[in-house]
């Protein structure tokens, strides 16, 4: 079982530019929460408990600041920053010690994943005990994307990163779980054209030893970029949607460690005293009745 994630926090978020000049983009609000709680919240979903935390130099302490104090979650979070961006696989390179030897769960800190049938079947998955397991997504904009092209079979054909043209529409979403071979798998790959480790060319290698697995997510579950400027918009408006007509919160992350029984109803009060007075802590403080 995969027990460990690293959440990819780095980036020069360009595209959300000025927005994102001086402040990590997955630390920016999704409705009322930072953008990383959402894919930290579907991990935790999942069972994972053991973090790393890739973020950009001197960007560390806001994390720990946005964070709090990671024991009221019982989960362990570590952080490690990128010098600078050499593309997604290279999240494997710096943290080869975190790894060690195991399979690893990596998100993206900007994807927003929605639906309760998602972390079952994620969560399935994540028992994988070798190769690499990858998520789909239906798109009618494939070419911003990771795309998957299939044969008659249904067998996984290509995959190319931004395809200009292609017959696909089906995406491949920022989640992604790999057995233990990552690191020696990323050692071999070349950097692109923009000069980055490409994630596609890493799964290349996993498909040329028929260890590729892909994953539909189906269209009743909601996949979100949040790191471009429309979705992060639409995303609040999903959430804030969801949320009202509910009265419950999507990624409240002290709520998901209360329920997978990792922490205590006093984990929740001292969280209490962390947020202050805020619409969340309004929330909190119906879990504790
Ligand atoms: C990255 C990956 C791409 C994937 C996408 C999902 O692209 O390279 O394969 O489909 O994340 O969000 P980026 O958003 O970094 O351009």
């Amino acid at each position: 079982m995969t027990k460990k994630a690293i959440i990819l926090c780095g980036g020069t978020g360009s595209r959300m530019f000025p927005l994102t000049h001086s402040v990590n983009k997955q630390l920016l609000p999704i409705l009322d929460k930072p953008m990383f709680y959402y894919p930290l919240s579907l991990l935790m979903l999942c069972g994972i408990k053991d973090f790393i935390f890739i973020v950009n130099k001197n960007q560390e302490q806001n994390f720990r600041n946005t964070l709090g104090d990671q024991n009221d979650l019982g989960i362990k979070v570590r952080f490690v920053a990128q010098e600078k961006p050499r593309g997604l696989p290279d999240a494997f390179l710096i943290t080869e010690k975190f790894i060690k030897n195991k399979s690893v769960a990596m998100i993206l800190g900007d994807n927003f994943f929605y639906g309760n049938m998602l972390s079952p079947l994620i969560r399935e998955t994540f028992k994988l005990k070798d190769g690499c397991n990858i998520y789909l997504y239906p798109s009618k904009k494939p070419s911003s994307y990771g795309v998957v092209e299939f044969n008659k079979k249904n067998q996984i054909k290509k995959i190319v990163e931004k395809p200009k043209k292609t017959t696909s529409n089906s995406i491949i979403t920022g989640l992604y779980v790999f057995d233990k071979n990552v690191i020696s798998f990323t050692k071999l790959l070349k950097p692109s054209k923009r000069k980055e480790l490409e994630i596609t060319d890493l799964l290349k290698i996993y498909k040329s030893k028929k260890k590729l697995k892909a994953e539909f997510l189906g269209r009743g579950g909601t996949w979100l970029d949040t790191g471009n400027i429309e979705d992060f918009y639409n995303t609040s408006s999903f959430v804030s949607a969801v949320e009202n007509r509910q009265g419950l919160k999507i990624a409240c992350i002290e709520e998901i460690a209360l329920k997978q029984k990792w922490i205590k109803k006093i984990d929740i009060k001292k969280a209490l005293k962390f947020y202050g007075d805020c619409n969340y802590s309004q929330y909190l403080k119906r879990l504790l009745k």
